[in-house]
């Protein structure tokens, strides 16, 4: 088999720490990935200045599957979000993250296995800011019907193809009514096209009450964009924290993986990072590529990380946010030396 060439976004922050360990592991898994290296986010200004330079966008056209670190946003220069705008620009409208138990992480519960499928593109995201007068600021909340209907076909079709059981919508339509009253109304309506599946609504603060009461009362949340947003990072504080969780922004022609969490400046540097959730989400990639383009080369390598990354875990041999003390290049070679004895 041939290489496959893979766009990688390394990112800011500690994203070229998790980055350098990523493609370390992947290439001692098999995986014939060539990667193509493109610069996102505050490591862009300099070179191009904007965070999201029109040549990144063109490799991920070209090769149709990228591999992100995460991508530090400027507060308040005028510039605008890499992450967001990467979202907007490809179309990348359904946001996937499995949140799971991990064998050897301990936390509160052992069962949560819940995937978020949010809606990638618009919502308060939409970026539509101003200032109506001096002291009055506002914020519009965009929902599009085209929006809410392919999010909800899209996670519904999601929950079958993984035999899933249940899909549940988190919202504030009673206080939305018109927005989030268009986001339950489209998901209504998609699940009517999916008998198999059981369909729930909750409003979210109930919802949020539920979910750290009883994580394993829920199996795919689908959810607008900013509710994503904060359930991603609540989920993941249930099953040990940022570095477990990985995450996928899948469009109908381009797919970008990265993980959940930010660019951490406040450890950036110090080679402390968890590289897990980018190696987790780099497993979902290989996966995706077997998927899609029947590379079963790929399925093998991603099978390996996964055994070895478990195997490392339940050894004890964690970062530092996971209780551990290793720093992010002795993970990695943590987990290659547990591939080569697979
Ligand atoms: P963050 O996720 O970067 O950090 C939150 C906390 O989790 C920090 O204490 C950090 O040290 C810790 N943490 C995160 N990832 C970790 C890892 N892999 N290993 C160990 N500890 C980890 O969130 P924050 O601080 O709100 O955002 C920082 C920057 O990242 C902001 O500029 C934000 O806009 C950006 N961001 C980018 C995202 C992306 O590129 N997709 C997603 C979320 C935030």
């Amino acid at each position: 088999m041939s290489a496959r060439k893979v766009v990688l976004i390394p990112g800011d922050g500690i994203g070229p720490e998790i980055a350098e360990a990523t493609k370390d592991v992947i290439s001692a898994s098999g995986a014939k990935i060539e990667w193509v290296i493109r610069r996102a986010g505050v490591s862009a200004i300099e070179k191009y200045r904007e965070v999201l330079p029109e040549v990144t966008l063109d490799a991920i056209r070209e090769h149709k599957v990228a591999l992100k670190g995460p991508c530090t946003t400027p507060i308040g220069e005028g510039f605008s979000s890499a992450n967001v705008e990467l979202r907007k620009k490809l179309d990348l409208y359904a946001a996937v993250r499995p949140v799971r138990s991990i064998e050897g992480v301990r936390t509160r519960f052992s069962d949560v296995n819940i995937v978020i499928v949010r809606e990638n593109t618009e919502g308060l995201y939409s970026g539509v800011e101003n200032t109506v007068s001096p002291g009055v600021v506002m914020s519009m909340k965009v929902a599009t019907e085209r929006a809410c209907e392919r999010i909800a076909r899209w996670g519904f079709e999601y929950a079958r193809k993984r035999d899933r059981k249940k899909v549940t919508v988190f919202h504030k339509a009673n206080i939305m009514k018109i927005t989030d009253g268009l986001f339950i109304s489209k998901a209504r309506e998609a699940s009517e096209q999916y008998p198999d599946i059981e369909y729930e609504e909750y409003i979210i603060d109930a919802g949020c009450m539920r979910l750290v009461q009883d994580p394993g009362m829920f199996d795919t949340l689908l959810l607008e964009n900013l509710y994503g947003d904060v359930m991603s990072d609540l989920c993941a504080g249930l099953v040990g924290g940022l570095g477990v969780v990985p995450g996928a922004n899948i469009g109908n022609e381009y797919s970008v993986f990265e993980a959940v969490h930010g660019s951490a400046p406040d450890i950036a540097g110090l080679e402390i990072a968890n590289p897990l959730a980018l190696i987790m989400s780099a497993v979902m990639m290989l996966r995706y590529l077997a998927d899609s383009e029947g590379r079963e080369d790929m399925r093998e390598a991603a099978d390996k990380i996964k055994t070895a990354y478990n195997i490392a875990l339940s050894n004890g041999d964690k970062t530092r946010d996971l209780g551990g003390n290793l720093k992010t290049a002795d993970f990695a070679r943590v987990l290659i030396q547990n591939i080569l004895k697979i």
